[in-house]
């Protein structure tokens, strides 16, 4: 499973580069703006910073826009993925910037039918937002489920990228089914690295050796 980070934050993009654990970044209107300052800035940096996939997404809804917006995004680096709206005129610039070799991501997806669609237009990644579907009482997971079942059944290409994640066990579950990809927030990744056990395990440890220390101040390892 990849693990990409969900974000426009340039210091957490580093921090968890720097451990290696970052194949991807996935961005959108809401996290750029989050960040503010110059967007575009941001972007270049981010596609500098990592080597995987980022997707950058258009902001036009209609299909010359979008292909306009696209190619203009491709151009911070061949890493670029467009992230394209599950619409009409959204599929339309899937079809297109993915036949120019620009792949796409599509997103905003909520259902199977509509994740069928999004692979038959060519997306290289769909996004279902699985948090969004819990929120409204709906099963966010038994989405990516059903995306799963379908996508193997007709040896689909297009990639699962599960989106809107709120916990580390929205991660679990996501790997257990398959799915190709998980976009985290820094929060939940963070939230992953830690356990309990582990900091009482290195406290002890620590505290075990301060004693050796004590009987001769001159060891070290
Ligand atoms: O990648 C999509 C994600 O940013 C949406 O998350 O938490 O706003 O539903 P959320």
């Amino acid at each position: 499973m990849k693990i990409f980070l969900d974000t426009a934050n340039l210091k957490s993009i580093r921090m968890y580069n720097d451990m290696g654990l970052l194949d991807g970044i996935t961005t959108n209107p809401t996290l750029l703006s989050k960040e503010g300052g110059d967007p575009h800035k941001t972007m270049e940096e981010i596609c500098s910073i990592i080597k995987g996939d980022v997707s950058l997404e258009v902001v036009s809804t209609e299909y010359s826009g979008m292909l306009d917006e696209g190619r203009r995004l491709r151009k911070y680096g061949n890493n670029v993925v467009v992230k394209c709206p599950m619409t009409a005129d959204g599929l339309k610039a899937c079809k297109s910037l993915t036949a120019e070799g620009i792949p796409v991501n599509v997103t905003l997806v909520f259902s199977a039918n509509q994740a069928v669609l999004a692979a038959k237009a060519g997306a290289k990644y769909i996004s279902p937002f699985i948090g969004r579907l819990d929120d409204i009482g709906q099963d966010g997971m038994g989405l990516i489920r059903e995306i799963h079942q379908i996508f193997q059944n007709y040896k689909f290409k297009t990639q699962i990228l599960v989106a809107s994640i709120r916990h580390p066990v929205h991660v679990v579950d996501a790997a257990k089914i398959g799915a190709d990809v998980v976009t985290l927030p820094p929060d939940v990744l963070g939230k992953m690295l830690k356990h309990p056990l582990t900091d009482i395990g290195l406290k002890n440890f620590l505290a075990d050796w301060e004693k050796l220390k004590a009987e001769d101040p001159n060891i070290r390892i």
